[in-house]
């Protein structure tokens, strides 16, 4: 292994393979409807919830979220790494993988290598916080948010001045470096142009470190309002996101022992609980919570609080991590779960009531135990015999997943305590019935309306699912699933990415979609695996149910144009209050009579 694998190769062995073959070797599959389903190798069930579809070459299991294309189906099934799933795929359709250049090294001492030059990289940045002319503006920013010194240390918090290859020149003198520094996700090379340049600029930088220590990405956030906030080292043979921690190894190094872990969401929360001495937190990346992530937890810890915001997101988030957790609640351990107050994340909410009160907040969090309950009794009227059956439905699948012990023995009981159904009863329920939608599906941060007439959730009233409130992402799901409807739009569309990473996702989809016009659903996910923008892709999957059959071309279409329209009425806002905040007298008659015109073709709209 060396040179990265063309991304080329890539699209072309997904359009070649045929996943309900690859899967179908692995783990047999039936023909069901318009897809192919079987009990999910991912979780354990009793009934199929796991489904292939064929059409669009990929999976996704109901059951526990599991989804994408044949090659994150080998990474899971068969633990693979990205490019052994490749190469395994490829072998068996005979192709050979090509690589682009720069194969000049050994694999461990490849990965050896990387570590040491994001090491350097580190150090870097944490010089030129230090001595960057424009290094002020980063150390401002880090004391208005109420950072210390110390703790910007002991973080390894640094800064990526502007410019587009300081880094590049500072690291990257050799072609060895420079291949290094592309394969550590540091630079990014711009094929058609034949350039190299910095992935990182003008950002706070946070160095992310492994299990053991070693420096294995980078997040860097803006110093201002820009959108993206946050850029992400992307996967790498040393990276991957959706098993790091952010401040697991430093939680670690400051305690003794740790008894407890808080789970958080970003990067500045564990900074900011850091510098109130709060030392036990950790972030994942962006991601949800995974087993792969309790794993490396519960290796050092007993318990693990995860922390939400007290919005819908946050909720759902919560039914992720607790799904996540079930299989993981050996005896012995024990997740919590802290809701914070409406708009408040642990860095706001720590400044604003301190160290002493948060850390009582995460004292009295939610049991995973009460929060089941709670969570699945929602919307039931479990004084009723109808909420008391709908509770056994909803919750004995998710009991089922303990692992076997005590506390699994403990759960059942109080689930028959509360249904008043006895344990046989219970059992049967368990062994025959299909666990129903709404208990699997609210865990999904979209899920389809259509299928669930109420979502169960301690809110008070339902909302429609975020995509169908949001017209970017209903467009990138429509595009999603049918990635030929790009062809129906005749023009290049505008679209406002500035604040709206949705907006830059789907121009880059029509992008490549204009290069590769006969792109499927499976190689729009390849194309951007590992990456934020490929989790969102993953996400949209699950719109199956929201989205017509017929139409979808139609439906894509009229949503652009709808986009469209909007945003040029917002130019012309924009316009307007700029011309109108000077002064009247101040503006000439040429920018006068520019207004008047805006003014006029915004009411004749
Ligand atoms: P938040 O927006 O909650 O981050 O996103 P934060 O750490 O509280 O940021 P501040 O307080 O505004 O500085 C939570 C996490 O989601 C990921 C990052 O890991 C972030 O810490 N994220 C967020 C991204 O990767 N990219 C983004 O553009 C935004
Ligand atoms: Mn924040």
């Amino acid at each position: 292994m060396a040179g990265r694998i063309p991304q080329n190769f890539i699209d072309d062995l997904l359009d070649r393979l045929d996943i309900v073959e690859v899967i179908d070797r692995r783990v047999p599959l039936k023909k069901s409807g318009r897809n192919y389903t079987a009990c999910c190798p991912f979780h354990d069930e009793k009934t199929p919830s796991f489904s292939v579809n064929q059409e669009k070459q990929f999976y996704y299991c109901f059951g526990c979220g599991a989804g994408g294309n044949a090659i994150g189906f080998l990474m899971d099934y068969d633990r693979m790494e990205f490019p052994e799933a490749v190469e395994s795929l490829a072998e068996a359709a005979g192709l050979e993988v090509p690589r682009e250049a720069g194969a000049f090294q050994e694999p461990p001492r490849q990965k050896k290598n990387i570590y040491t030059l994001l090491e350097k990289a580190t150090a870097h940045y944490c010089e030129q916080l230090r001595s960057h002319p424009q290094a002020q503006r980063a150390v401002d920013y880090l004391k208005q948010r109420g950072l210390s010194g110390e703790v910007a240390k002991a973080f390894d918090i640094g800064y990526a001045p502007p410019g587009w290859d300081i880094l590049l020149k500072q690291l990257g003198q050799s072609d060895e470096d420079k291949q290094l520094l592309i394969d550590g996700g540091m630079l990014i090379s711009n094929e058609e142009e034949n350039k190299l340049y910095d992935r990182f600029r003008d950002r706070i930088i946070f160095p992310i470190r492994d299990n053991r220590g070693r420096i294995v990405g980078f997040g860097g956030r803006v110093l201002g309002d820009d959108k993206p906030k946050y850029l992400n080292s992307p996967e790498t043979p040393v990276f991957h996101k959706g098993k790091e921690l952010y401040g697991l190894y430093q939680a670690r190094k400051s305690n003794r022992s740790l008894d407890r872990l808080l789970i958080v969401e970003g990067y500045m929360d564990v900074v900011a609980l850091a510098q109130h001495q709060i030392t036990w937190s950790a972030a994942t990346l962006g991601t949800a919570t995974s087993t792969e992530h309790l794993k490396r937890v519960f290796r050092h810890c007993p318990e693990v609080v995860f922390c939400f915001d007290g919005d819908e997101a946050g909720l759902k988030a919560a039914t992720r991590a607790l799904e996540a957790a079930l299989p993981m609640m050996e005896d012995g351990r024990q997740a919590k779960f802290l809701f914070l107050p409406q708009g408040e994340d642990p860095d706001s909410l720590v400044r604003k009531i301190g160290a002493h009160a948060f850390t009582r907040l995460v004292d009295q969090a939610t049991p995973l135990e009460t929060y089941l309950f709670d969570a699945q009794s929602a919307g039931l009227d479990i004084n009723s015999l109808d909420g008391k059956a709908r509770l056994s439905t909803l919750a004995a699948p998710l009991i089922s997943q303990l692992p076997d012990g005590v506390f699994k023995e403990l759960m059942m009981d109080s689930l028959a305590e509360r249904t008043g159904l006895s344990r046989d009863k219970l059992n049967s329920i368990l062994s025959k019935h299909t666990p129903p939608a709404p208990a699997n599906k609210n865990r999904a941060a979209i899920s389809p309306a259509s299928t669930q007439p109420k979502q169960r959730q301690a809110q008070d009233k339902w909302e429609p699912p975020e995509v169908t409130r949001n017209p970017v992402l209903y467009a990138i799901g429509l595009l999603l699933h049918q990635p030929k409807a790009a062809r129906g739009l005749d023009k290049h569309i505008q679209l406002d990415t500035i604040d709206n990473n949705h907006a830059a996702l789907l121009l880059a989809m029509l992008d490549l979609l204009g290069k590769r016009p006969n792109s499927t659903s499976a190689m729009l996910i390849g194309h951007w695996h590992g990456e934020n923008w490929g989790e969102t892709l993953r996400t949209l999957l699950q719109m199956d149910q929201l989205i017509p059959l017929d139409g979808m071309e139609e439906e894509f279409i009229d949503t652009i144009l709808m986009l469209e329209a909007r945003i040029k009425h917002r130019d012309i806002d924009r316009q307007v209050d700029k011309l109108s905040a000077s002064n009247y007298a101040d503006i000439s008659a040429d920018e006068k009579e520019q207004l008047k015109l805006l003014l006029s073709s915004k009411h004749s709209k």
